[in-house]
């Protein structure tokens, strides 16, 4: 049980001896902004909450500065700047082993010497648990994540997935305030992680602990998060539950990055008439729904170009002609129960989901062909041009 604030939290990686000979890095400069006389800017300013017990995922594109952030939160990463909190005490400076914290990364790090009993039990020896209490610890770790019948096997004797189990079974015999998770499914094909993201939604409803999980992988989020924290460039971009972040994307790139397959983009006008807001891309008009109405109106948002961001799950095959928007179809790929249409419109990619059982025409189908669609004033997202922010939360 605990609960962990970050307050204002920065990393700073000073340069290494051979770029500070290079004058500075003018080069280096000009590419990436997040290198400053001072380092590496890994992470800058980071603000979060996290509530007892909660499942928080730090996600982002590679570099974005998780891991970094998961580290300065175990102690395995000098804080450069900001507070750390864990259940209101600060631990900047606490050694990492009295911070009551457990680490799963994504190389399972078992010693291949032991067992696996003597994998579990290794941190509980290490601080000089007495025998029997270690046996009761180890036996229900095991049962929770049912590799009872491995005990005594080496960790080499396993499979990708069966490792992955053992190296959290280690990480909560210790039973740790806060546990935390570093990519730790990347290691296993595609299958195996499906299975092993629900057994880790199996786990966190037997184990009373808050939860610190790091992915690049937007359905991992998505799956296991209360809340999600996006990041881009060591900054925390939006923090909301998978559902807010979906429907209501605080940026650009929170709606790029959330949602498979990607949100459509256009470049398109917001337009008011008749005191109501629209949206309009080629002859198209399309009138908002009332809730982004009145969140435009809030924040006084004026008429003005913009990129519209809609998801392929909401673009429709049907309605009425002034609706429509006119493309050409460049390729489909037949799911199943739907088809991915991928055209060219107004100038863009754009990717629809059509349901097969909507598929009246399937002309469609044929490369090259002409196809029109359509979608409803609630879906439609309006970004600002300059600022590339949600313009229904201000702009
Ligand atoms: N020891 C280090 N010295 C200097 N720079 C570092 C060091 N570790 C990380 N960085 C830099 O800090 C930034 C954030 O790195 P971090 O490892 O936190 O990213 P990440 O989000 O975990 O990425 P990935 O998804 O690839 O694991 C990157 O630009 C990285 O190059
Ligand atoms: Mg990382």
């Amino acid at each position: 049980m605990a609960e962990v604030i970050l307050k204002g939290i920065k990393k700073v990686y000073p340069h290494s001896e051979p770029q500070k000979k290079r004058k500075k890095g003018e080069q280096e400069k000009k590419i990436n902004l997040q290198i400053t006389d001072e380092g590496v800017l890994a992470v800058q300013a980071f603000d979060l909450e996290i509530r007892d017990k909660e499942f928080i995922v730090l996600v982002g594109p590679s570099g974005c500065g998780k891991s970094t952030t998961l580290r300065m939160v175990a102690g395995l990463e000098e804080i450069s700047g900001g507070e750390l909190y864990i259940d209101g005490k600060l631990m900047n400076d606490v050694a990492p082993k009295d911070r009551d914290i457990a680490m799963v990364f994504q190389s399972y790090a078992l010693y291949p010497h032991m067992t696996v009993y003597e994998n579990l039990a290794f941190p509980l020896k290490l601080r000089g648990v007495d025998k029997a209490e270690i046996d009761r610890r180890v036996r229900e770790a095991a049962d929770i994540l049912d590799i009872t019948q491995y005990l005594e096997r080496k960790p080499k004797a396993l499979s990708g997935g069966q490792r992955q189990r053992v190296a959290i079974g280690r990480a909560i015999v210790r039973e740790p305030k806060v546990l935390l998770m570093d990519e730790p499914l990347s290691n296993l094909d595609a299958k195996l992680r499906n299975q092993m993201r629900s057994e880790i939604i199996k786990l966190r409803q037997k184990i009373d602990t808050t939860f610190i999980y790091v992915t690049h992988d937007q359905t991992e989020a998505m799956t296991l998060g209360d809340r999600i924290v996006n990041m881009k460039h060591g900054v925390n971009q939006q923090v909301g539950t998978p559902q807010e972040d979906f429907d209501h994307p605080a940026n650009l790139f929170v709606a790029g990055f959330i949602g498979m397959p990607q949100m459509n983009f256009y470049d398109a006008q917001l337009v008011k008439e008749n005191g109501q807001y629209a949206v309009a891309l080629e002859s198209a008009k399309i009138v908002l729904s009332p809730e982004k109405q009145a969140n435009l109106e809030r924040h006084g948002v004026q008429p003005q170009a913009i990129t519209l961001g809609v998801r392929p799950e909401h673009l429709s095959l049907t309605g009425e002609g002034a609706r429509m928007i006119h493309g050409t179809v460049d390729v489909t790929e037949m799911m199943g129960s739907a088809v991915h249409v991928h055209a060219t419109a107004c100038g863009h990619d754009t990717i629809m989901i059509v349901p097969t059982m909507d598929l009246k025409d399937s002309s469609i189908l044929t490369i090259g062909s002409p196809v029109a669609f359509t979608f409803d004033g609630s879906v439609a997202h309006v970004f600002s041009r300059e600022t590339e922010k949600n313009l229904e939360f201000g702009g």
